[in-house]
């Protein structure tokens, strides 16, 4: 811990209200912290269990005042806060991630450009904006995917395409916004590394999680990942010099992809990751404490894993078509954990919950996860 640490009962703002900022006001509060969210949404998940809701805009400049004043420490659930309000913000109160961290991994373009320039491996791409739609031929005709460099979430925003052709009338789709396009990579699997970095530079890794995604959104992640030790060392260690390079604290999620066995990185996200929810329930510190911790300036908790392996899986809308799942079978599973984020409306594609099961491996894990899942619905 450092001198300047805060402790409770101190106050924490969180810039978003979903469910990552609902878990980290659990972490907060089960610490003795005082928790305040901004979000423009009233029934905000994380809104709903602070001491504090801010309903406002991210931008508005009496909400973000009242930040300033009652909040000992600020940071982010989402990519997407106003680096402006956040600079604002830390001008007098302790802002983590940075707003210059925030303002790489909310821009596909500007984290393209630092991975690229920092030597971290990424796929072949080639950014759009402006006027320039010199569209590299050699790059769209293997086929490719349209990515809006803002904005974008649970593969929102994006195209696939092949072809120059394709590839204009896509971004044309798009709005003719900033995008990037990336070849469309045959994947072996896809790894993430959520790792929390304390301001001294200590940093501390969970084990890689192995991730499935469905129509771009993730639905089942297992750890650890069944990839060899070589492998999930070096995206370990890729993740960590990724948070050292943009002097991150906080908690850090980098989304990678393993395609010809090599790794590479997909995109990063300044908050806590939907691949680390296992870690609220296999883990000696979650994702979310670890956040409260580096925010504040405590020392970083053990990421050991409490179990030999877990499953993840997320509970989407859809779940909810034939009317509310019956959940019988996961709350009688003794090593089943169910997760609901209080989300009154169950739109198709939109995430209302996990669960995650611990076995003696990921297979069983899996397994057991996603039949339990199937049972729910009606
Ligand atoms: N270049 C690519 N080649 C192959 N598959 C890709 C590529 N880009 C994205 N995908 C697939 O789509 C998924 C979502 O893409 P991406 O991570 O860019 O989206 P996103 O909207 O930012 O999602 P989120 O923020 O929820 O992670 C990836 O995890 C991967 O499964
Ligand atoms: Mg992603």
């Amino acid at each position: 811990m450092t001198t300047s640490a805060i402790v409770p009962p101190a106050t924490l703002g969180i810039l978003g209200g979903g469910q990552l900022g609902r878990y980290a006001v659990m972490a907060a509060a089960s610490m003795g912290y005082r928790t305040m969210v901004l979000d423009p949404d009233p029934s905000a998940p994380a809104g709903l269990l602070a001491h504090e809701h801010l309903v406002a805009a991210y931008d508005d400049p009496d909400a973000l005042r009242r930040l300033a004043f009652d909040c000992d420490a600020v940071t982010t659930e989402f990519e997407n806060p106003p680096a402006d309000a956040l600079d604002e913000l830390a001008a007098t109160v302790v802002v983590a991630p940075s707003p210059a961290a925030v303002r790489v991994a909310q821009d596909r373009i500007a984290e393209k450009r630092f991975l690229v320039d920092n030597g971290f491996p990424v796929g072949r791409f080639q950014v759009l904006e402006g006027d320039d739609a010199s569209i590299d031929a050699s790059l769209v005709d293997l086929g490719a995917i349209v990515k809006t460099a803002r904005f974008g979430y649970d593969g929102k925003g994006q195209r696939v395409v092949a072809g120059v052709a394709d590839t204009v009338a896509a971004w044309a789709e798009l709005g003719g916004v900033a995008c990037v396009i990336e070849q469309r990579l045959a994947l072996d699997t896809e790894l993430s590394v959520i790792v929390g970095r304390a301001a001294s530079g200590d940093v501390e890794a969970w084990s890689v999680a192995e991730n499935t995604h469905v129509d771009g959104i993730l639905d089942v992640s297992v750890v650890p990942a069944a990839v060899c030790d070589e492998l999930a060392d070096r995206a370990v260690g890729l993740a960590m010099a990724v948070a050292d390079a943009l002097d991150y604290v906080g908690v850090l999620a980098v989304e990678m992809f393993v395609a010809d066995g090599e790794l590479l990185v997909n995109e990063l996200a300044p908050r806590p990751h939907n691949s680390g929810h296992w870690t609220l329930d296999a883990s000696v510190t979650s994702q979310y404490e670890q956040q409260v911790r580096a925010v504040c300036g405590l020392g970083l908790g053990s990421p050991a894993m409490t179990a030999p392996a877990i499953a993840m899986v997320n509970l989407l809308g859809d779940l909810w078509e034939g009317g509310d799942p019956d959940w019988a079978a996961i709350l009688d599973d003794p090593h089943a954990k169910l997760h609901l984020y209080g989300k009154a409306a169950a739109r198709s594609g939109r995430k209302m919950g996990h669960l995650t099961v611990t076995a003696p491996n990921t297979t069983a894990a899996a397994a057991r996860a996603l039949e339990l899942r199937a049972a729910a619905a009606r």
